[in-house]
């Protein structure tokens, strides 16, 4: 479902948070993003870079690994929000996409914010229209 503008203020501000914890000295890009589950649990992550640039690990997917860390289920991810400081929106990567399309839930909204007031959501379908789905059994 859509997130209504209380519910993108609220996510905003955990993303910010955890934005200003971001390990990125190569880059100085520090980006936060948050996680909200079906009980209204929020979990947070920011990037965590490495001299090795290639193992720089994107926000989105350690909120992700936060929320499923913290119990909840794979498929089940209500809305996940990332910021990027500046006037303008950054979509996440593709890789992060494969990552939300899996484990976020069926109705769910991806959402991306900047410092401005303007935001820009996305479903499932309109951010990997295309993805990779091998048979999987839930370990
Ligand atoms: N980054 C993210 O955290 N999320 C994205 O969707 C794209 C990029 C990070 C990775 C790197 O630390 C910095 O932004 C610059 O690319």
């Amino acid at each position: 479902m859509k997130p209504v503008p209380e519910m993108v203020a609220l996510l905003k501000s955990h993303a910010k948070n955890a934005a200003s914890r971001s390990y990125s000295p190569y880059s100085k890009f520090k980006v936060g993003a948050a996680v909200i589950g079906e009980g209204g649990e929020i979990f947070a992550g920011c990037n965590v870079e490495n001299a090795s640039y290639g193992l720089t690990q994107c926000a989105e997917r350690n909120a992700i690994s936060a929320a499923i860390a913290g119990g909840l289920r794979a498929g089940t991810l209500k809305s996940l929000l990332v910021y990027t400081p500046g006037e303008h929106l950054c979509p996440p990567c593709g890789a992060c996409r494969q990552v939300m399309h899996e484990m976020m839930a069926e109705e769910s909204r991806v959402i991306s914010c900047c410092d401005g007031d303007v935001y820009r959501t996305w479903t499932r379908e309109e951010y990997l229209p295309d993805p990779f789905v091998p048979e999987i059994s839930e370990g």
